[in-house]
């Protein structure tokens, strides 16, 4: 793991701090810029209800699109860095437009956002740059995607080209239910998002998130980890946002991350270089790992929720800096990051009815008290005039717990979630099962 550093500091000074998002990513990205060398305060627009629960974090009531109302918050309250954390914003270029008002921005721009925002732009991208990935048809039409289909006579992945909220992909396990899923969005399921598709190859094999800072020409990979994407026990029920996750994940040592950095992360960034993009924020590359090595099942243009939350415990001080110099171009500049060696549990509760209909509106109450090694993330709830915390979203928190290894975490997480109430509170009692033993 990374020693901490003796280099000079070059960065410019580093107090005051905004994240862009309102999600339990966002919240675990305040707390941890929170915690960090120098850095005096955090401000989340819009936030949350937990957000002002992390002592020198406050939110500001400005929606993550609202270009002027953010560049106007920067320069009255003199912040340092913004971090951008979910894809719209980022997709629709606010990043673009921090930075041309001067501001440091760590979060790609619009062109660089297509990463996430068009599955066909990423495919023809990881095409020309030789990485790994299923085999893709991209098609304009339905009579098109039949006819693919007829061609290769084999189930595949009907996927939205564009941002559907990870609700555009239907991994069909028959020809039938492949042409169903064509027919269902050119029929308008997944609105704009579904005007073109990209048709994929089904793979087989574990998956595993991995995370790189990028700062247009180096990059520093995080310790993989392991999502849950389905809502119940044994990965069944629908796909959703993320019920859980662990780090590190061990299906990637360090020699697999290694191969990961040169054949995945290297050549796409040096695609986007080429393409002219000047890339700093975060690639996220979502794998597979199949028999034929780890294959690219999607890339985001983003830290993954809730694998931000798992990961944000383990990271140094040294984080914000780090981030500061990804937005200034200048990783090499930046203080050795920080990495704890320990394993990091995560458990997401949801509300009733996530990911359809979720219900909202219910109070929370909350006996947690977070210490060094366990944390409460809030994502979905918001503080009522009385000062309530109620629910307001899908995924409402998430209970995180470091430990020396991935028993005592996921024991510690779940006792944590425990002492966490609300009506209608629903969560995977398996999560990490691949790495407990009991
Ligand atoms: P995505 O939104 O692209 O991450 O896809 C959602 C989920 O669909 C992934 O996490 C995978 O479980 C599954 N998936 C996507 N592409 C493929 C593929 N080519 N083969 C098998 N499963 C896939
Ligand atoms: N946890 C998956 C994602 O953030 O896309």
């Amino acid at each position: 793991m990374a020693m901490s550093t003796t280099r000079p500091n070059p960065l410019p000074p580093l107090q005051r701090l905004l994240v862009v998002g309102s999600g339990g990513r966002e919240n675990s990205l305040a707390w941890a810029l929170l915690r960090c060398n120098g850095v005096e305060e955090v401000w989340v627009s819009p936030g949350n209800g937990g957000t002002e629960e992390h002592q020198g974090c406050r939110c500001l009531a400005i929606a993550e699109t609202d270009v002027e109302g953010l560049i106007n918050a920067c320069l009255m309250r003199q912040i340092n860095l913004v971090v951008v954390g979910p894809e719209a914003p980022l997709a629709a270029g606010v990043a673009d437009d921090l930075r041309d008002a001067g501001l440091s921005v760590f979060g790609p721009g619009a062109q660089g956002a297509q990463l996430e925002a068009s599955k066909a732009w990423s495919k023809t991208l990881m095409d020309e740059a030789g990485v790994p990935t299923a085999r893709h048809w991209t098609v304009h039409t339905e009579t098109e995607a039949l006819s693919v289909l007829d061609q290769v006579r084999q189930p595949l992945v009907v996927k939205a080209d564009g941002l559907a909220a990870g609700k555009g992909v239907t991994v069909a396990d028959s020809i039938d239910a492949t042409a169903q899923a064509i027919h269902d969005a050119f029929g308008g399921r997944f609105g704009a998002a579904g005007c073109q598709l990209v048709l994929e190859e089904r793979l087989e094999g574990p998956e595993v998130s991995v995370f790189a800072l990028c700062d247009g020409e180096r990059l520093l990979l995080l310790p993989p980890a392991q999502d849950h994407k389905r809502l119940k026990d044994g990965d069944k029920g629908p796909n959703t946002g993320g019920m859980g996750a662990y780090a590190p994940a061990p299906l990637l040592d360090a020699a697999g991350l290694d191969v990961v950095h040169q054949q995945v992360l290297k050549p796409t960034l040096e695609a986007l270089k080429q393409r002219g993009i000047d890339y700093r924020g975060v690639i996220y590359a979502g794998l597979m790992l199949t028999p034929s090595g780890p294959q690219v099942i999607e890339f985001n243009c983003r830290f993954g929720d809730p694998e931000c939350q798992t990961l944000m415990p383990l990271m140094g001080p040294e984080l914000a800096q780090v981030l500061q110099a990804c937005a200034l171009g200048c990783l090499d500049q930046a203080p050795e990051l920080f990495i704890v060696d320990r394993c990091s549990a995560c458990v997401v509760a949801a509300a009733s009815g996530y990911p359809e209909a979720p219900r909202k509106g219910d109070r929370l109450e909350i006996q947690l008290q977070p210490d060094a090694s366990i944390q409460l993330f809030h994502a979905g709830t918001r503080r009522s005039e009385e000062g309530h915390q109620l629910t307001s979203g899908g995924r409402v928190l998430a209970v995180v717990a470091q430990a020396d290894d991935f028993d005592q975490a996921f024991t510690a997480a779940y006792q944590g979630l425990s002492q966490v109430h609300f009506d209608g509170i629903t969560y995977r009692h398996d999560i990490g099962h691949q790495v407990r033993q009991s």
